[in-house]
């Protein structure tokens, strides 16, 4: 996997910038960037994905290394390291990943004494983006200054729930930190969609989940739904989208259709 000239391509400009975000913990959102980025590749799209997340499950998703990468996203936002630079290619031809490794969570302590701390990531952002049809950034799960970074830089969110228990809980905190952000610094934020994942159809509570949902959030949720499928959790050992480990899977299946549905919504 070598790096990439992004600029030997013709700009694109209507880029959009979605952060993958919900500070809950292990509602699918590293999953999503990675699937459906793969799909959208897949639909002839240019897709950047943004590791913004010091775990790195995006990054290893795609089977980088992470041992052997010499520099990350934190050098980028903290050391001035242009983002050509790190932008890498992965097995689908049409994504590249900026990658992120552990030496990020420094990044949440770090960027306190920065004046420009919420805005760095559109500032890195802001030179590549338009040479891609979506960016699509994977968040931690808290609301720290990386994820408020990810809030800032972003047209719009799109918003993982896992259809269990307390499915909604935080919700209204991760909406009153995009309303400050919307106050503040980026006015034009918005809700790209709410997405339902980890849907067991067995149960009656993913179904009452997903009602729930539905009732809260109305159109925002996407029709299509991301089922519980075992080869979405053994995609990531393998370092593979799941399009490409299990094409004929019920979870390749359904981030493909939730590919077309993104790219129907604009
Ligand atoms: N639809 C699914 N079916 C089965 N397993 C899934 C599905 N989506 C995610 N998983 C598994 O659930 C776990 C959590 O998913 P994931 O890492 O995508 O969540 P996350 O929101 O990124 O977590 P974190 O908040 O820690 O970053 C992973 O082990 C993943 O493989
Ligand atoms: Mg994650």
């Amino acid at each position: 996997m070598g790096y990439l000239d992004v600029k030997r391509g013709n700009p694109l400009k209507k880029t959009k910038v979605l952060a993958v975000i919900n500070q809950k913990g292990g509602v699918g959102k590293s999953t999503t960037v990675v699937n459906l980025s793969a799909a959208l590749g897949e639909a002839k799209k240019k897709v950047l994905i943004v590791d913004l997340d010091p775990q790195g499950n995006t990054t290893s998703g795609y089977g980088i290394e992470k041992e052997e990468l010499e520099y990350d996203i934190y050098d980028a936002l903290l050391n001035d390291y242009p983002i050509e630079d790190l932008i890498m290619s992965t097995c689908e031809p049409n994504v590249f990943a900026v990658p992120a490794t552990i030496q990020l969570a420094g990044a949440e302590v770090e960027l306190v004494s920065l004046n420009n701390r919420e805005t760095v990531l559109e500032s890195v952002l802001l030179d590549i983006r338009e040479y891609f049809d979506y960016v699509l950034i994977d968040c931690p799960p808290s609301l720290g200054l990386l994820t408020v970074n990810a809030l800032v830089a972003a047209d719009e969110l799109l918003i993982p729930i896992q259809c269990e228990f307390y499915a909604l809980e935080g919700v209204t905190k991760l909406l009153e930190s995009m309303r400050m952000v919307k106050q503040r610094l980026n006015p034009d934020l918005d809700i790209f969609g709410v997405l339902l994942t980890m849907y067991d159809s067995r149960t009656t509570l993913s179904r009452q989940v997903a009602e729930e949902v539905q009732k809260y959030f109305g159109k925002k949720v996407f029709k299509q739904i991301i089922p519980r499928n075992v080869k979405l959790s053994e995609a990531p050992s393998h370092g593979l989208p799941v399009t490409q480990y299990a094409w004929l899977s019920k979870g390749s299946q359904a981030y493909t259709k939730l590919a077309r549905e993104v790219i129907r919504r604009g």
